[in-house]
């Protein structure tokens, strides 16, 4: 594997390899890396998880890190060019993570370098690595993705997550994926013609809550919106509460990349359904497992 661009990069038998390395990284055992290597992590985009959990992962294979978490720190700012920096950093850096807000940043990144380009999300359509986060939670709450049916609640049209887990759940057999949203963040149209499982779609959360496994709740991804008025409308179209949780099966659990903003209460956070801090904390031993594949054994 040289570059994680996109979720339809992986086959599923490479997915299941990254989580039985993730599963014994947790176990206390390490991969085996040349400890020689930079990491560049060229954060143009704000990220607290992200940007963390791959300079932890990182530093723990023994690797260095270098870089930014804001475009304002870069010469960027002085208007230089996105391709001209790529330039740069791969010639310090073994390999270039990056996060970006417009569509095909990393692609075209790992067009201009000959170093692996690992991408951390970039404009509405792809955050690869979030999806083994996901898909890695779930294994481990279930044992299993094929068969559940899985609830994707929130912003459909805007959200990279959404968009690249539905598109990493192709290489899987999820019994059905029920898409939540208002009618003005639905999923884009020509993402219902690349899935190969059964899916419905709905505004009504109440409708599909009592038969999901899993429950995908999503941030309103307010940056992303032309206008702030059009987000003023839908901001707060779901919570999920406690209310919500006691509709829900028993073992059903909740995820969410975070941040969370309105969307799940606070109250949802101690009860045993709640998996969202645990999929981030997946975030180390997940990009551990990815840079152990991408920087060699
Ligand atoms: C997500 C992102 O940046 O797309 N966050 C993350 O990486 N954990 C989700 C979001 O910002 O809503």
């Amino acid at each position: 594997m040289k570059n994680v661009i996109s979720s339809s990069d992986f086959t599923r038998k490479e997915i299941e390899e990254i989580f039985s390395v993730a599963d014994s990284i947790k176990k206390g055992k390490r991969p085996k890396v040349k400890g020689d290597k930079v990491v560049a992590l060229a954060f143009f985009e704000p990220s607290t998880r992200t940007f963390t959990s791959f300079d932890v992962a990182a530093k723990r294979l023994g690797f260095q890190t270098t870089g930014f978490r804001s475009e304002h720190e870069t010469s960027v700012a002085k208007e230089e060019s996105f391709a001209d920096t790529m330039r740069m950093l791969s010639s310090y850096a073994d390999c270039l993570v990056i996060r970006h807000r417009y569509d095909g940043a990393a692609k075209f990144a790992s067009q201009i370098t000959d170093k692996p380009v690992i991408n951390a999300g970039d404009g509405k359509r792809e955050h690869p690595t979030q999806s083994l986060m996901d898909l890695y939670t779930i294994r481990d709450a279930f044992g299993k993705i094929d068969g559940l049916t899985i609830g994707i609640v929130g912003d459909l049209k805007y959200g990279r997550t959404v968009h690249s887990l539905m598109s990493m759940l192709t290489a899987f057999k999820p019994k059905r994926v029920h898409l939540v949203s208002p009618l003005q963040l639905m999923l884009p149209r020509n993402f219902l013609k690349g899935l190969n499982y059964p899916y419905s779609e709905t505004s009504d959360l109440g409708k599909v809550i009592a038969d999901v496994d899993v429950l995908y709740a999503t941030r309103i991804q307010k940056e992303r919106f032309p206008d702030e008025m059009e987000y003023n409308k839908v901001k707060e179209s779901y919570r999920i509460d406690c209310e919500t949780v006691k509709r829900m099966k028993e073992r059903a659990i909740i995820l969410h990349a975070l941040p969370r903003i309105t969307e799940i209460a606070r109250e949802v956070d101690r009860t045993k359904n709640a998996k969202y801090f645990e999929q981030a904390r997946n975030g180390v031993p997940i990009r551990m497992a990815l840079f152990s594949k991408v920087l060699g054994a």
